[in-house]
């Protein structure tokens, strides 16, 4: 039996690579200022820096650009994704944006005042930044197991009920204009969340009359694991497993780039017909007409293909076992990660791989630096680079709980081998990870500093 199942696909295009030498990788990575953001492409060998929008679409789906209606009002396209949309999804009604953010900063927009909250499990750093903006605070609100690297759970995605509740009772419910629940958990590790606390979530939030929106990216991913490890799902089919979640929600907010299996994309959806009326106000001011939003009509297409394409149940279980591949090979040179492996991406434990670095030095960042050095490839950190802060009280930086570094698996893009190169990459690493040494930022701007902030090696 072989460790992965085969690639249920075959390549009819390929896009070279470029192999570079250290020496180049070296002057490169100086010239960006030690920010793997700011290296080009074309000098990456394997780009896992992100999942989003990398995807290699299908034969059907080129073929269905040629069809795209690019009329401005009333596409056909816009009915071919709808009749998708209405199958799986099954919200009364929906938009198509450019992007998830730009659903996501619609529907704060529209619902989120000074001072309200929005309860999720992890939110994603546009989610939380877009409920910011609006002047209200995101809360997360994921089980404590989802802090334990180590610990293995089947659902380390999950929402605290208790949390949950106890954080309604304690906050005016006019002040929680909408509840979330980002599946899989991307901020958590790419963690999935079950079938039973997705309706208890459900229930929690319908007690109180909040309404629930689903942040949608990757939930054919989350449906296959509850499809997997689920008690009652083993025989159901990924669709309707998909159609049962969403069908305790109110509405979602989807990037499309990520489970749609398209370049660019995204969906907002609700059940709400007054909401949905404002929806498209706003909408025609920041995206464009509701029946293509921020999209080309061959845009629209390709999605309702993707859509389609993405909840295949082989697909599903040769894109999972790829990126439990590439964490059983890196846990088994000696590289801590956390576990298990998630859904799309495998985040590695840099706090507890780096001892020697102390958090200000930013062992994480150090790790995708030596990362790109040793084998081209590159990472993104998610630790005190992305996520640390000086609290305003007390002048202290507050780091993340957790220090990691995460290798995003773009979908039907590297094979096997790419992987193995990343394994041996790592190995290559792990027998010099104690001459590793941090970083200092020489330049940062104010907000959001991971993408531009300029770094020198210590
Ligand atoms: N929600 C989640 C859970 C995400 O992972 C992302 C994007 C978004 C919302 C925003 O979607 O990029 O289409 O505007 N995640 C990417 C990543 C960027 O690398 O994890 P977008």
């Amino acid at each position: 039996m072989p460790s992965m199942p085969p690639e249920p696909f075959r390549i009819k295009m390929v896009e070279p690579l470029k192999k570079t030498m250290r020496a180049e990788r070296e002057k490169f990575l100086s010239q960006a200022g030690y920010n793997l953001f700011q290296v080009r492409a074309e000098d990456v060998y394997i780009d896992l820096l992100t999942d989003s929008g990398t995807s290699a679409m299908s034969n059907h789906q080129w073929a269905a650009l040629m069809h795209g209606d690019e009329s401005y009002a009333g596409a056909r396209s816009f009915y071919h994704l709808k009749n998708v949309i209405d199958d799986i999804f099954g919200f009364r009604h929906f938009v198509p944006t450019h992007q998830g953010r730009a659903a996501e900063n619609i529907l704060a927009g529209l619902l989120v005042k000074p001072g309200d909250s929005i309860p999720n499990n992890s939110h994603f750093d546009t989610t939380g930044a877009n409920i910011r903006a609006a002047g209200g605070n995101p809360v997360d609100l994921v089980i404590s197991e989802a802090h334990d690297p180590e610990l293995r759970h089947p659902f380390k995605g999950n929402m605290d009920v208790q949390k949950l509740e106890q954080f309604i009772q304690e906050t005016d419910v006019d002040h929680i204009p909408f509840g979330m629940i980002t599946v899989t958990n991307n901020a958590g590790g790419g963690q999935p969340v079950s079938m039973e606390n997705i309706k208890a979530v459900a229930e929690v939030y319908r007690r109180h009359s909040i309404p629930f929106f689903i942040d949608a990216c990757r939930y054919a991913e989350n449906a296959y694991f509850i499809q997997q490890r689920e008690d009652g799902y083993s025989d159901r089919s990924i669709k309707s497993i998909a159609q049962e979640m969403f069908s305790l929600a109110d509405g979602c907010t989807m990037s499309a780039k990520k489970d749609g299996l398209v370049n660019i994309g995204g969906l907002l959806c609700t059940n709400d017909a007054v909401l949905f009326e404002r929806i498209k106000q706003a909408l025609i001011l920041r995206e464009g007409f509701p029946t293509y939003g921020g999209l080309a009509g061959r845009d629209l297409e390709a999605l309702a293909v993707g859509l389609g394409e993405a909840i295949d149940a082989e697909y599903l279980a040769y894109r999972i076992a790829q990126t439990a591949y590439l964490g059983d090979g890196l846990r088994s040179v000696g590289v801590p990660i956390v576990e298990p492996p998630g859904g799309h991406a495998v985040y590695i434990d840099a706090g507890a791989f780096l001892p020697q670095i102390p958090l200000d030095e930013f062992p994480g960042q150090a790790l995708a630096i030596e990362i790109y050095l040793q084998g081209g490839i590159r990472a993104v950190e998610l630790g005190s680079v992305a996520f640390a802060y000086v609290d305003a009280h007390t002048g202290v930086t507050i780091h993340p709980p957790l220090e990691l570094v995460r290798l995003a698996i773009p979908r039907r893009v590297y094979t096997q081998s790419h992987l193995d190169f990343v394994i041996e990459t790592l190995k290559e690493i792990v027998a010099r990870k104690d001459l590793l040494r941090g970083v200092r930022i020489v330049e940062q701007p104010e907000l959001l500093r991971h993408f531009t902030a300029e770094f020198a090696l210590i």
